[in-house]
């Protein structure tokens, strides 16, 4: 007989067909007291999370998931990893709260002499900040000080946050749609040329329309003075760039005298099978934004970029022209420096490559059959442990079924793309092979369900 695996490294175990009784009844408390806008509640949507390890999530039900997910991609290591939460509760006795830019908790010094060590410039200061958009805030302040050019590029595609500087740049029409009298008309959008078949056809579009903006600049007449790109699309559906494209893009910016903002918030710290993905894909950017998986499960946030483009702000002199409360919050630098312990070796790396190349072999083996025109499946792609498999578009969002299906079964993915046309996982490196192979079953059971 073999040992009980613990909570963690589990198959899903479920008492109730989820959402179960428990989970029912907080919608019903949550329904009374949060925004409508905020939680979808529906009958078989959602189950409360009271516990999580590694790649297991445990309902208020008692019900065991394995999350493909990762909590939107912060998980990178396993939930709750041991390391992290050591030090958060080393760190929780001696300092919760710092004095952000005034009197800096020490620990800020170290976790930014790490920053810079990963990043690609051996000079790079950084800007700390808790969430992803208000990374990409800081960046296109950064690039437009840098330069004197407040126009931006951006993609189609693209998701880059959501409060109103950065969703200017984020190109959705149902994020943007009420709020379109708010946001900075400065920005422009160009297509996002994807691997596979038409490839090069479409990098010729996309760079002819890149070439024309940045020539003649924004619709409104504002000279572009930052591109900011995902090195691979996260909400869009796990979107790879053409070969080359990336490379490319970097150069003609150049020439442009536009700086490239690198938005790596997803792709960072490893998920895509390198520390940064844009090594990977070839961009050479002049910034660059992490965030989600740095802060090993708190809210940290970072925009990295050399000197000569970060000393484009003034020096402080007593009133910090960009700041925030929580600015470098020694809790979160704890967790960071942990985890940033974690993702350095090599292991991390390696097991977000080959664990991605297991799901999507296997993805690709067990929907085969489907994987024909007029079978359902239009393709799975991806790079590193960001993978995404694109449905036939028919129904209404076909990718919010199958996560329906797939909860129903104990796995936990989400839909994304513009139409909710893909099926996208950003799975754990902690995430076993035996879980793996179970979740890839499910998946192609609940996409049956499905198309
Ligand atoms: C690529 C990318 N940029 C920015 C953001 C925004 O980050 P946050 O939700 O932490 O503000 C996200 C979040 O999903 C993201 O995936």
């Amino acid at each position: 007989m073999t040992a009980p695996r613990a909570f963690g490294w589990r198959l899903p175990e479920l008492r109730t067909p989820p959402p179960g009784p428990a989970s029912c009844a907080l919608a019903d408390r949550l329904r009374a007291v949060e925004s409508r806008n905020v939680t979808y509640l529906a009958d078989d949507w959602p189950i409360f999370w009271q516990e999580a390890a590694g790649a297991n999530v445990r309902d208020a039900d008692g019900n065991v998931y394995i999350d493909l997910c990762a909590g939107f991609g912060v998980a990178l290591l396993g939930h709750s990893h041991p390391s992290v939460v050591a030090a958060i509760t080393e760190q929780a006795r001696r300092l919760v709260h710092g004095m952000g830019d005034v009197h800096p908790p020490s620990l800020r010094v170290e976790l930014l002499e790490r920053l810079r060590d990963l990043s690609p410039w051996r000079d790079a200061r950084a800007v700390l900040a808790s969430t992803g958009s208000e990374a990409v805030e800081i960046a296109l302040k950064t690039a437009q000080l840098a330069t004197g050019k407040p126009g931006v590029l951006a993609f189609e595609g693209g998701y880059h946050g959501l409060t109103l500087g950065s969703l200017a740049t984020t190109a959705r029409s149902t994020f943007r749609g009420p709020f379109n009298a708010r946001l900075y008309p400065g920005v422009a959008f160009a297509p996002y040329p994807q691997a596979g078949p038409g490839a090069e056809a479409a990098v010729d579009a996309a760079f002819a329309r890149i070439r024309a903006l940045l020539r003649d600049g924004a619709p409104n007449g504002d000279a572009i003075g930052a591109v900011v790109v995902e090195p691979v699309q996260g909400r869009a559906g796990a979107c790879v760039p053409a070969p080359g494209f990336m490379g490319a893009l970097s150069a003609l910016a150049r020439e442009a005298d536009a700086l490239v903002i690198a938005d790596e918030i997803l792709t960072g710290m490893g998920r895509c099978g390198a520390m940064l993905a844009s090594e990977r894909v070839g961009l050479e950017p002049d910034l660059v934004c992490v965030g989600k998986a740095l802060g090993g499960g708190l809210p940290l946030s970072a925009c990295i970029a050399p000197r000569a483009v970060m000393d484009a702000w003034p020096p402080s002199e007593g009133e910090a022209v960009h700041t925030s409360t929580f600015l470098g919050h020694p809790l979160a630098c704890a967790a960071a420096l942990a985890a940033l312990d974690r993702y350095g070796p090599e292991s991390v790396l390696a097991r977000s490559e080959a664990l991605g190349t297991r799901l999507r072999e296997g993805l690709s083996e067990g929907l085969a059959g489907r994987l024909s025109p007029g079978g359902g499946v239009r393709q799975v792609r991806g790079l590193g442990l960001l993978v995404g498999i694109e449905l036939a578009t028919d129904g209404p969002a076909p990718g919010a079924s199958v996560a329906g299906e797939a909860l129903k079964r104990g796995v936990i993915v989400l839909p994304a793309g513009e139409q909710g046309e893909v099926v996208e996982l950003t799975p754990s490196v902690a995430l076993t092979d035996e879980q793996a192979d179970h979740a890839v079953e499910v998946l192609v059971k609940a996409i049956g369900e499905v198309v």
